[in-house]
């Protein structure tokens, strides 16, 4: 197949790496043709560890989604998340010399570029701009000002930035295991892809992504990205919680947390046991679901109220009519939008990657909506990239200028 048919994406995550492969179809809809899941090794609270066993499970999650898709891949749209994620409002301003005033693509490189200048300490990179909106001559909310008329331009950018060592780590694996990356994707952005209405975007919402190591979040306002950051707790916490309250191995309690899981102690009933092996796997014993639902809702509670700060130190006084979106692997548990209400005082629902069409029915759980999110940003890149005419520019039309931006980070 064709290169240029395809987008892939590639989400290292914290327990799993995951590839999946969309054939771009002939009216820019896709179908998803393959998809590769492999436990990671390596990767602890979402920073690399240990680059030969990422490598290793980059590799193998590459190998199974190109044998479903029958596809050679080589580039990939690259999810970044760890906790060195940040991301920071800044303004730019230009005035508009040509002699009729109307705005150029030019003019907007322009005042990217100027918008784009922070001070960075050195260890820092950024890897993703977000335009939010341009104003001209004092009137705002413009999304694509080209064409139009004007003496001054303002541009409001969200810039994401990462540290350039845990940057240069995954990227040495990803180039180690063959592929390139097309354009970086902050992993909060790709989730919000995935999982959002247009109409929660519009209203001002937070997508949060609690995955085994790290919990994403990301604030959108008018429809535009406002805020992104990454906490290091996650489903993985609650793991060794069980496995110390309960005296089991860490691989048994994975197994009850998923199975028998619940955060609403007070609803659980006394008397509903279960049987878990003991530290050395002889015998067994009966554990009630209640003394294991207080056990996970304690460090359930503690992640919400973290992520609750995190709200907020973003410095967001919007008041998110649009609620949160809850997404990620431990967004399956019992009881966690009941819980996840009363510590936010927020709207919440759980996030499903559910856009997609195609083989598996696998990535449409909440725990793949990175990897979906990085395919439906790569396909829009693609739908409305340079080429594309006047007023379906809006989307891939900022990527794709906006692109050009990192190309000393890319060279
Ligand atoms: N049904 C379930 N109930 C509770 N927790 C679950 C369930 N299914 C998966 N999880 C938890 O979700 C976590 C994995 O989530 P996910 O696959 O989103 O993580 P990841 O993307 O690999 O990691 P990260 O994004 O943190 O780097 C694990 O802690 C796992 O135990
Ligand atoms: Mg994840």
């Amino acid at each position: 197949m064709e290169a240029h048919d395809i987008v892939v994406g590639l989400d290292i995550g914290t327990t799993k790496t995951v590839v999946i492969v969309a054939e771009i179809n002939n009216n820019d809809s896709f179908t998803i043709i393959g998809v590769g899941e492999q436990p990671t090794q390596g990767v602890k609270k979402g920073g690399i560890v240990d680059l030969e066993a990422v490598i290793k499970s980059i590799s193998q999650a590459l190998e199974k989604a190109e044998q479903m898709s029958g596809c050679r891949v080589q580039h990939v749209y690259l999810a970044v998340g760890g906790a060195h994620l940040s991301s920071i409002n800044n303004k730019g301003v230009v005035a508009i010399t040509n002699r009729n005033r109307e705005i150029t693509a030019d003019d907007v490189d322009r005042v990217l570029q100027t918008a784009k200048v922070v001070a960075l300490p050195q260890d820092r990179k950024i890897i993703h701009i977000h335009p939010r909106q341009y104003t001209i001559d004092g009137n705002d909310g413009i999304i694509d000002p080209i064409g139009m008329a004007g003496a001054r331009m303002e541009a409001e950018i969200n810039i994401v930035t990462a540290s350039s060592n845990a940057l240069q780590n995954l990227l040495r694996c990803v180039h180690k295991s063959g592929l390139q990356e097309e354009e970086l994707v902050p992993a909060p952005l790709a989730s919000a892809e995935a999982v959002l209405l247009p109409d929660e975007r519009d209203l001002g919402c937070m997508v949060v992504d609690i995955g085994g190591g790290t919990t994403e979040c990301a604030i959108f306002d008018q429809g535009r990205l406002w805020f992104t950051s990454v906490l290091p707790v996650g489903g993985n916490l609650i793991t060794n919680d069980v496995a110390i309250g309960l005296r089991i191995p860490v691989e048994v309690a994975e197994v009850i947390k998923v199975e028998h899981g619940c955060v609403l102690t007070d609803l659980m009933p006394d008397n509903e046991m279960i049987s878990v092996p003991d530290m050395v796997g002889r015998d067994t014993k009966k554990v009630s679901k209640k003394v294991l639902a207080s056990i996970i809702e304690p460090r359930v509670r503690e992640i919400f109220s973290l992520i609750k700060n995190e709200l907020k130190k973003s410095g967001y006084r919007g008041v998110l009519p649009g609620g949160i979106i809850i997404t990620g692997g431990v967004a399956q548990l019992n009881g966690l939008v009941e819980l996840a209400a009363e510590e936010m005082d927020l709207p919440i629902r759980i996030g499903y990657p559910d856009k997609i069409s195609g083989v598996s029915e696998t990535v449409r759980s909440s725990a793949f909506a990175t990897a979906v999110g990085l395919v439906l940003y790569g396909v829009k890149n693609l739908a409305y990239g340079q080429a594309a005419p006047t007023g379906e520019r809006f989307f891939g039309g900022i990527i794709s200028r906006v692109k050009h931006l990192f190309e000393d980070f890319f060279a």
